[in-house]
């Protein structure tokens, strides 16, 4: 279990009443991270899928969250790590990935498909780089993004 330093002027919420989010913002964030192929209405419904969820607020407004999808016992990944850039650069990305895996000390696999240029924040909160990984490519972008280049 990783320590968790918390920062007074945030407030850390674990596991939410998923109907008290303010949807919008969130999928503001998505958008502010440029991560725009977001719909607020299945963002919803997925963070409601999901096995655990974080949010992070300053002064009453969600500045980051992160979640975990899992099956309670074997394979669980990490999804979603998102920092509003205006707040970016204070532990709380560290905060969110070292909560939702302290959730997942159970579990047989823990896994994630880091966005790019994340590869180092991954590498410095200790995660490997994981070589069996495969991926069924969702499109082109996918396929640049996220695949070995002699895979193409
Ligand atoms: C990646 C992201 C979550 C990092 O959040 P953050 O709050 O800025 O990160 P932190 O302040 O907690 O940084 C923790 C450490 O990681 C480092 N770090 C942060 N972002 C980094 C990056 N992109 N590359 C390399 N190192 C990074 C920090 O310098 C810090 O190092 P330190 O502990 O030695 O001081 C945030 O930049 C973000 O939301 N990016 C857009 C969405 C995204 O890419 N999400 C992750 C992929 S799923």
């Amino acid at each position: 279990m990783s320590n968790l330093t918390q920062n007074p002027a945030y407030q850390y919420v674990l596991d939410p009443d998923l109907t008290s989010i303010d949807w919008p913002r969130v999928l503001q964030l998505f958008q502010l991270v440029n991560w725009k192929h977001r719909v607020a209405a299945e963002i919803e419904k997925a963070f409601k899928l999901s096995t655990n969820t974080i949010f992070i607020y300053h002064e009453g407004e969600i500045i980051a969250f992160g979640r975990t999808i899992g099956d309670g016992r074997y394979y669980a990944m990490l999804a979603d790590i998102v920092v509003d850039p205006a707040c970016q650069g204070k532990g709380l990305g560290k905060y969110l990935v070292t909560a939702l895996n302290n959730l997942l000390e159970n579990y047989h696999f823990v896994n994630l498909s880091a966005a790019p240029g994340a590869d180092d924040f991954y590498k410095g909160l200790g995660w490997k780089r994981q070589t069996t990984a495969f991926i069924w490519p969702q499109g082109p972008k996918q396929l640049r993004q996220h695949c070995e280049k002699d895979e193409e």
